[in-house]
């Protein structure tokens, strides 16, 4: 893969009240038509797949539970252009209710594909949302009267792979869903159930984003190559998601992810906060948008190569650097020259040409030694299996999606079959340079001077997104708590390891990795050494005790 390629997480939970909403209603065997007292939404004719002209009939907010195997239509007044489809499946997980849907965007013309898994822990008890549509604004928020009155117990997460143009069913089926990818031919279905997925804490969804990705797919050839572009059908889907399930109302949302993810996921929470701030002014409900969890991601390039000489040629991953003093020579000297190009052409002013040639530059001179070195790029620990995504799992997930029973039990409409990672998407925001063009790191640090917790994460054996280079880029982020945050002692964070623990040592404390937080834990940053670029993939008890004490807001 000639782009960065991988998948990424990303979780989201929203609270909403519930004025303002508009539920599609459709007759069975009629084409979907939208809300009678919603005149923007009737100019265009909405483009609908023909497998949805059945559609079950509904008229105002509704409880998750009510949606069947067929697909039920929602849709907001305030985003004519959008509307969710959404059905119940058996797909994954047995001990779930599990959901699959597309957002239609643009009249129809493009299909964003996302999987709906109810947490496994406390979804949903069910308790009247009227109640708490009763007390005041401030309070419904509260995770206190929540709890007390409400029993609507888990949070909301979205995850997103990353790339760009990778699906996040990869994250699904190899790292933190509800079930993975069987590679040992021991079930019937093709997947095996995960104890450690994070649906054990939380409900999470799974978004192919942008357009192009997995198996979200455009109907005339119409594309999103921009991260800002691709923010605007994030919000849309959350708010119609939210507004439409109010057992949801008044949930934090995480918005969680993986590698490019760190340049996605900033940009998406901060336009859900803005948006939030509108929808204060039109006296319309919030998302309640709590966190934002970023897993060996790209935010700030400036420290992208610095950090890979450190992980290939240091000693940040392995007691003794694996590449040749010849090739770590040649680095050390390319690495100023590299970092002055970035500079001049990325980040003090941005020119395409100028950055792309920095770009070049860079990689030619200091990622060549790791491209030969046979070394997975995701993992420098292992050897590069299977395609360029190194791991023998792609095939297999590639294999079972494109099963017509899977596609059917997914309710999948995509023309195309499925791929992991879209080379055509990738180049598209390779040409735009949404990756270099953008300081992103502006994003994470307004989130946080605004109370919205960032927690970085990082695998110690990742090269390409590698966790020295966000260790420094988080180091030198300018934000009221920086000084705060410098001050703040490295510590040892721990599990309890079931796996290791014996019969006789039942709860055996095992090293997880290092970690830094400001005193409140706001932002926190942490390794978690020996996994790779996809950490809950290669540490999965690990990720799950971090993903639940983050959750839990308790520090690490
Ligand atoms: C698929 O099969 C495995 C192993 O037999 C089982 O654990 C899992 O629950 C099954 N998944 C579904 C969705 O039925
Ligand atoms: C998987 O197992 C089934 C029977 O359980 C067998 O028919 C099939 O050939 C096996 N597939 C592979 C790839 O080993
Ligand atoms: C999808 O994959 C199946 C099975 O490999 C193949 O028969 C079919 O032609 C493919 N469809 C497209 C659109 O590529």
């Amino acid at each position: 893969m000639t782009f960065l390629s991988i998948p990424w997480a990303f979780l989201l939970v929203i609270v909403l009240s519930a004025h303002h909403l508009h539920i599609a209603v459709a007759n069975e065997g009629q084409p979907q038509r939208p809300g009678a007292d919603d005149s923007s939404a009737n100019q265009a004719p909405f483009a609908v797949p023909a497998s949805t002209a059945k559609l079950t009939a509904y008229g105002g907010p509704m409880h998750l539970s009510a949606v069947s195997a067929r697909y039920t239509t929602l849709s907001l007044a305030r985003f004519p252009g959008h509307r969710v489809r959404i059905k119940k499946t058996s797909f994954c997980d047995p001990t779930v209710n599990a959901y699959t849907g597309y957002l239609d965007v643009d009249e129809g013309a493009k299909h964003m594909f996302f999987y709906f898994f109810e947490s496994r822990s406390d979804p949903d008890k069910g308790t009247a949302p009227s109640t708490l549509d009763a007390l005041p604004l401030t309070l419904r928020h509260s995770l206190f009267i929540r709890r007390t009155f409400l029993s609507c117990q888990d949070d909301m997460m979205m995850w997103i792979n990353g790339g760009p143009g990778c699906s996040s069913s990869m994250g699904l089926l190899m790292e933190l869903g509800p079930c993975n990818i069987d590679m040992k031919n021991a079930s019937s279905n093709g997947t095996i159930w995960n104890s450690y997925s994070w649906n054990e804490a939380a409900n999470i969804f799974f978004l192919d984003q942008p357009v192009g990705v997995g198996f979200s797919y455009a109907q005339f050839g119409e594309t999103v190559e921009t991260t800002e572009d691709a923010a605007a059908n994030v919000h849309a889907f959350i708010s119609i998601f939210f507004e439409t399930f109010k057992q949801f109302s008044g949930r934090p949302l995480h918005l969680s992810g993986e590698s490019y993810g760190g340049r996605y996921l900033p940009v998406f929470a901060s336009e859900i906060y803005d948006q939030n701030a509108v929808a204060v002014r039109e006296g319309r409900p919030t998302i309640n948008l709590q966190s934002v969890i970023i897993g060996n991601g790209i935010t700030d390039i400036s420290t992208l190569y610095e950090g890979r000489y450190a992980i290939e040629c240091g000693r940040a991953a392995l007691d003794m650097p694996f590449q040749s003093i010849k090739a770590c020579v040649r680095m050390k000297t390319a690495l100023p020259r590299c970092q002055k190009m970035m500079q001049r052409g990325c980040i003090e002013h941005f020119d395409a040409l100028e950055c792309s040639a920095a770009v070049a530059f860079c990689d030619n001179e200091l990622s060549t030694g790791m491209a030969l070195s046979g070394r997975n790029r995701y993992d420098i620990s292992k050897p590069c299996l299977g395609d360029g995504l190194c791991y023998l799992e792609n095939g297999a997930i590639k294999a079972l999606l494109d099963r017509p029973e899977t596609r059917k039990l997914l309710g999948v409409e995509s023309p195309s079959n499925f791929s992991a990672c879209s080379p055509v998407v990738g180049s598209a925001f390779a040409l735009h340079m949404d990756k270099w063009a953008h300081p992103t790191q502006h994003y994470v640090a307004s989130l946080l001077e605004r109370g919205i917790r960032v927690l970085i994460y990082a695998g110690t054996y990742d090269w390409q997104c590698n966790w020295v280079a966000n260790k420094l880029w988080v180091d030198k982020l300018t934000w009221s708590g920086q000084a705060e945050y410098a001050k703040a002692e490295w510590k040892t964070w721990s599990i309890q390891d079931k796996a290791a623990g014996s019969s006789l040592n039942h709860n055996a404390i095992s090293k997880a990795g290092n970690v830094r937080h400001t005193p409140d834990g706001l932002l926190t940053f942490a390794t978690i050494v020996g996994a790779g670029h996809m950490v809950p993939h290669d540490k999965p008890q690990e990720a799950l005790v971090m993903i639940k004490r983050w959750l839990a807001r308790e520090l690490l």
